[in-house]
């Protein structure tokens, strides 16, 4: 069953949603044989597989490459789809934007901030829209946790009501205090993901490349559930070997089909 943004809605405080965001097609493959209700097609793909120092250099090219991958490769999963930096700045261009994700195949649009005008602008032309606070890496000048202090929470706080109450269906609360992500979770009616936000949201993102260990640094906030970047070099450390000593390929075996 392909999740829409009612039936997150009824999962808010029952079951626990876990994302995972996804940038290929044989992961998205992946996740979705293994029932992942929703996956995220992040901005974060310029740093995490592109080899660029921020978001900010992810273009909308690049994301309507990745979404239609990924789209391909989960043809029945729920797909959220990032609007890269600058590509929100008013409400025109948002939707502008947004329709390219939703024609590359995404089902929703995900935006960082507490843009009122620009979720209103997507809501009322039918576009389902994922809001995205605490920390914002498009615009934020650290990575450092954001709501320490309690006029911060409090700034926090209010763009998370704000976010809902222009019509966002979803809200993404990253690198917070776990006590203010608890809070925001209580206060919202809209399912609320953390990364880094504590264990009280309602659900739970990953960037699938920190999960699966694919990278060579981890937000401390992350989990490895494996290590692929260490498989990937004894992969071709094998391979060269076997070529280097002329292991590989065996023809004699292959062409008379006894591999
Ligand atoms: O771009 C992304 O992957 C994200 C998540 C970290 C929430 O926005
Ligand atoms: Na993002």
């Amino acid at each position: 069953m392909k999740h829409s943004p009612r039936t997150f809605q009824a999962m808010k405080g029952h079951i626990p949603i876990a994302m995972l965001t996804a940038y290929i097609c044989p992961v998205a493959r992946a996740l979705e044989r293994a029932g992942i209700p929703v996956m995220l097609v992040g901005d974060t793909v310029g740093m995490v597989e592109m080899g660029f120092e921020s978001t900010r250099e992810v273009t909308i090219e690049h994301m309507i490459y990745h979404v239609g991958a990924v789209r391909r490769g989960a043809p029945d999963t729920h797909i959220i789809g990032d609007l890269p930096f600058n590509t929100d700045r008013d409400p025109d261009t948002a939707l502008w934007h947004a329709r390219r994700l939703i024609a590359a195949g995404a089902d929703s649009v995900k935006l960082e901030g507490a843009k009122q005008d620009v979720i209103r602008h997507l809501v009322a032309h039918g576009i389902a829209v994922v809001g995205h606070t605490g920390l914002t890496p498009q615009t934020a000048k650290s990575f450092t946790k954001v709501g320490r202090t309690e006029q911060e929470a409090q700034q926090v706080l209010a763009d998370a009501l704000a976010i809902e109450e222009a019509g966002a269906f979803m809200l993404v609360l990253e690198h917070i205090p776990h006590a203010l992500g608890a809070r925001i979770t209580g206060t919202l009616r809209i399912p609320t993901i953390g990364i880094g936000a504590g264990p009280d949201c309602d659900g739970q993102v990953l960037v699938i490349n920190d999960a699966l260990g694919l990278g060579d640094y981890w937000p401390p906030f992350s989990r490895q559930y494996a290590y692929a970047s260490q498989t990937l070099e004894q992969v071709a450390r094998a391979f060269a070997g076997e070529v280097a000593a002329k292991e590989f390929p065996d023809n004699i075996i292959r062409l008379a089909g006894k591999a």
